[in-house]
């Protein structure tokens, strides 16, 4: 079996047992912990997902992240992406409108989690860096920001494709003002035969 077919094949067990999570339990904390805990299993396999197989894109370019698409249903539901940064990439607090869980295959990624205030701020309220081994997780409405000083690779999942999600928003605390989050501009089809 060569290498696409073996990431292939890992990356489809991974989701039937996500999606499986999923139909047995719900989307709870305790659930999203189930399906953090099988996607760091997925990112154990870091012969598999490499920098060199998910390149971050050219240096001096407009993004220092870009996304590959590894899975994503008929209907749009349990959308799996690598992310790969060059580093210096850092993102204001935000929600997802949908669940979302991160974990690390190599690198490093600070993440800071935040309460919505009563002034309708937002208030740190804890931070975790994902990396090999971790993860963190998200209900539709939790808060986080991401920053990331050196090259990366990470899985990113999401209850629902990105280009589906129209009403993501993020915190200006130089405006004091909430904005709606505009759709990421680089993802890129990595299933084998859909690019
Ligand atoms: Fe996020």
């Amino acid at each position: 079996m060569d290498k696409i077919q073996e990431r292939t094949r890992e990356i489809d067990a991974a989701m039937a047992d996500i999606r499986a999570i999923e139909q047995r339990d719900g989307i709870t904390r305790s659930s999203l912990a189930k399906i953090r805990q099988r996607l760091i299993q997925l990112a154990a396999r870091t012969d598999l997902f490499t920098l060199q197989d998910f390149p971050p894109p050219e240096p001096g370019g407009k993004r220092q992240s870009c996304l590959y698409r590894l899975a994503e249903d008929a209907d749009h539901r349990h959308a799996l992406y690598a992310n790969a940064s060059l580093g210096g990439h850092h993102t204001p607090a935000h929600n997802h409108t949908t669940w979302a869980v991160i974990v690390g295959v190599s690198g490093e990624e600070l993440n800071r989690f935040y309460d919505r205030t009563a002034e309708n701020g937002v208030r740190e309220k804890g931070r975790h860096v994902v990396r090999q081994g971790s993860g963190v997780s998200f209900m539709a409405e939790d808060l986080h920001s991401i920053h990331i000083d050196a090259p990366l690779l990470n899985f990113h999942m999401y209850g629902l494709a990105l280009e589906q999600l129209h009403r993501r928003e993020f915190y200006k605390p130089e405006e004091h003002a909430w904005e709606v989050f505009p759709a990421h501009s680089d993802i890129r089809e990595a299933r084998p035969g859909r690019a």
